[in-house]
């Protein structure tokens, strides 16, 4: 079975891009219309702790904006499981929702789902300055790991697929030249 129009795809717009830790059937590049990626959600359980959140991506609604990331076929079998498994690594204020997803390659449209942690959760922080951001991002660290490693993978999977993010490169730029060089 390869594509079918009930198959179940979950796509990543942050760690899910560069940390893909489940069973997938097929992964495609691929973009959501109408959302925009930010650092703007705290992170206290995997690129900070509580009281030091780290700084990690959620999407916010824009109109005109596109977002790429990644798609993921999950084979019927493993669905149930790879949901128990994401609802539980998303757990810091990430919520299911439903988007249209536009794959790449012989373009073709999917409904897909995707994690999105909106402004009404309590790891929130909201806007910042790209070079604040790329601050908390140079000190910050969890259960995880650095939250400079989860900013410079994200920003090279980006480049990698030929992505366009001003604000994903604007912070690695400025955390760039934080950092040791090395
Ligand atoms: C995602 O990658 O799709 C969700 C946000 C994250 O875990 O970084």
């Amino acid at each position: 079975m390869t594509g079918d129009e009930d198959a179940f795809w979950v796509f990543g717009y942050g760690s899910l891009i560069w940390r893909p830790d489940f069973p997938f059937a097929e992964s495609r590049p691929a973009m959501i219309e109408g959302w925009v990626r930010r650092f703007w959600q705290g992170s206290t359980d995997h690129r900070g702790v509580p009281g030091a959140p780290g700084r990690v991506v959620t999407l916010l609604p824009e109109p005109a904006a596109v977002c790429w990331g990644v798609a993921y076929r999950i084979a019927d079998s493993d669905r149930a499981s790879v949901l128990a498994h994401l609802d539980y690594r998303e757990k810091g204020g990430y919520a299911l929702e439903g988007v249209t997803l536009l794959l790449s390659g012989p373009h073709e449209e999917r409904a897909g789902f995707v994690y999105i942690a909106t402004p009404d959760n309590p790891n929130y922080l909201g806007p910042a300055d790209e070079a604040e951001i790329a601050r908390i991002a140079a000190t910050s660290r969890g259960p995880s790991g650095p939250n400079d490693e989860y900013v410079l993978r994200l920003a090279h999977a980006l480049r990698e697929m030929d992505a366009e993010d001003p604000h994903v490169f604007a912070v690695e730029g400025h955390l760039r030249r934080l950092l040791p060089a090395g």
